[in-house]
């Protein structure tokens, strides 16, 4: 049985318990409409741990859209459904009035973090995400927090986040799970039209095969590349394709600038916003 919470005073009381008996406490944080990809998480959350709390809460601050925070699915139930088996053992599923009894007004300055790619698009969206985040860990008190990459700017956003505030835990970082045809998954995929779904894997298509090759060109020859090749496809309206540094988000002139770098995505195919990256080396 899954134990499901609504109260902070709740949840810190089953976790400081747990972790009276020694217990590792594992933390998948989401805003629910689960898919495979929430689920990966919560499995390997389940592999390293004793104990896996999965928080459920379709975050306000972080939406810079009404309508896309009105629009974001709410499903419970299925939810529920989903995470038996799962190896998720508590479900923090909070009101808002829980979470924000007063407004919250902290600012974070991440530098130059946020000021790229989804953060140039998605004004506040990194603050708000930054200001639950926060939260959950000072209720949830986790060991270890799982991320997946398809976020891969809030990846870096939040281990900023923990490295700032000396936070006491392990950041992990979880791969994109993608579709058979390897559209990464999302919970907006379901909004796609069957013809924008079939036409939504123009972006993998597109990354994988600057995967192979991108040594051939310098970074600004990849971004155009990727770019006219999902542009070709006149559903897509692409918002960025940034080559960046994987540690500082940052764009770079020569390859030899960066350790690790990643080609990072987001495009409107009809009115549902698709995000997707892959890391070059
Ligand atoms: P949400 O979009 O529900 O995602 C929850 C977690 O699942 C995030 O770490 C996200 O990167 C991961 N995830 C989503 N799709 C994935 C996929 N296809 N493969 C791998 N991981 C995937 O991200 C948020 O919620 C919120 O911003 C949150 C961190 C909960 C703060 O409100």
């Amino acid at each position: 049985m899954i134990q499901l919470t609504n109260t902070i005073p709740e949840t810190r009381s089953v976790i400081q318990e747990l972790k009276s008996e020694g217990k590792k406490i594992g933390f998948v944080p989401t805003m629910g409409a689960l898919h495979e990809g929430h689920l990966k998480l919560i499995r390997q959350a389940a592999h390293e741990n004793d104990f896996v709390a999965v928080s459920i809460f379709v975050n306000p601050t972080q939406f810079n859209n009404p309508e896309d925070l009105a629009n974001y699915p709410r499903t419970l139930e299925t939810d529920m459904q989903k995470l038996e088996g799962s190896g998720c053992n508590l479900v923090f599923y909070p009101s808002v009035e829980e979470m924000y009894p007063e407004p919250d007004l902290t600012v974070f300055d991440f530098g130059q973090l946020d000021k790229v790619m989804e953060g140039r698009y998605r004004p506040g969206h990194f603050n708000g995400v930054a200001v639950v985040v926060k939260k959950l860990f000072e209720i949830v008190a986790p060991h270890k927090a799982y991320f997946g990459e398809k976020d891969f700017q809030q990846l870096a956003i939040i281990k900023k986040l923990v490295s700032m505030l000396q936070i006491d835990l392990e950041i992990v970082p979880c791969p994109i799970v993608r579709e058979a045809d390897g559209l990464a998954m999302s919970s907006r995929n379901a909004r796609l039209t069957p013809e924008e779904r079939a036409e939504a894997t123009v972006i993998y298509k597109a990354l994988t095969a600057v995967k192979e090759n991108y040594s051939w060109f310098v970074p600004g020859g990849v971004r155009q590349l990727v770019m006219g090749e999902i542009q070709e496809s006149p559903l897509f309206r692409v918002e960025y394709v940034d080559v960046v540094d994987s540690e500082t988000l940052q764009p770079f002139e020569d390859w030899s600038d960066a350790e690790h770098a990643v080609v990072c995505v987001a495009a409107f195919i009809g009115k549902v916003r698709l995000i997707d990256n892959i890391i070059l080396y």
